[in-house]
């Protein structure tokens, strides 16, 4: 009989978990800084958040990439259709992509556009791309595309995953909950 897989290391979990708990939020806070009548304050608050945060869910993602290529993903279940488990490979590898996407087109659209990024502007850090309107405008159009790419592969992520967790109880879930490996 074939043993089950332990599932992901505790390193890979718990920047599953932390990137998971940053992202979520930085996709309300990004949908909800852009409506028109805000409050000042409030939209000034989302934005400084959403700003540093996206830069430190940068490093993190790449951190998770660097981890991933070392350490690769446990196989998925054998007892999963092929089309599901193609179907996991293709949305996986799509939300890394995006969610590299999404940091780099902000950070793109916020310095070129001009604009400060407060923590790093704090550490001396330099600006990395030139000032252009051009480049700010496509930035802004990537970025606001990925954001509707992104909370709808979430949304099918979650949702497959609470399938398996709560309907199927095949095992899925436990390779990446809880956070640290038991
Ligand atoms: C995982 C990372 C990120 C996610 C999921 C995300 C998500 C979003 C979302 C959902 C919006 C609203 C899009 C719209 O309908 O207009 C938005 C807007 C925005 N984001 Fe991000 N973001 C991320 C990272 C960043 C970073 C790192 C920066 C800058 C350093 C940034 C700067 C902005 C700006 C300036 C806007 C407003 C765009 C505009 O209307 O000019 N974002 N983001």
């Amino acid at each position: 009989m074939q043993t089950p897989s332990p599932g992901y290391s505790s390193g890979q979990r718990a920047l599953h978990w932390i990137i998971a708990l940053m992202i979520l939020p930085m996709i309300a806070a990004g949908f909800l800084m852009v409506q028109q009548g805000l409050p000042r304050a409030l939209g000034n608050t989302l934005f400084i958040m959403h700003k540093n945060m996206g830069v430190l869910v940068l490093i993190l993602v790449i951190l998770r990439i660097v981890v991933k290529l070392r350490h690769k993903a446990p196989p998925l279940s054998e007892s999963l259709p092929a089309w599901q488990r193609r179907a996991a490979h293709a949305s996986h590898g799509l939300l890394y992509v995006l969610m590299l996407v999404m940091p780099l087109s902000g950070y793109i659209r916020v310095r070129a556009g001009g604009f400060p990024i407060e923590a790093l502007d704090r550490l001396g850090l330099p600006t990395l791309v030139p000032k252009s309107e051009t480049l700010a405008a496509t930035a802004k159009a990537v970025h606001e595309l990925g954001a509707y790419a992104i909370a709808a592969l979430l949304a099918l992520h979650i949702a497959a995953a609470l399938h398996h967790a709560l309907i199927l109880r095949d095992g899925t879930w436990s390779r990446i909950w809880p956070p640290v490996r038991r």
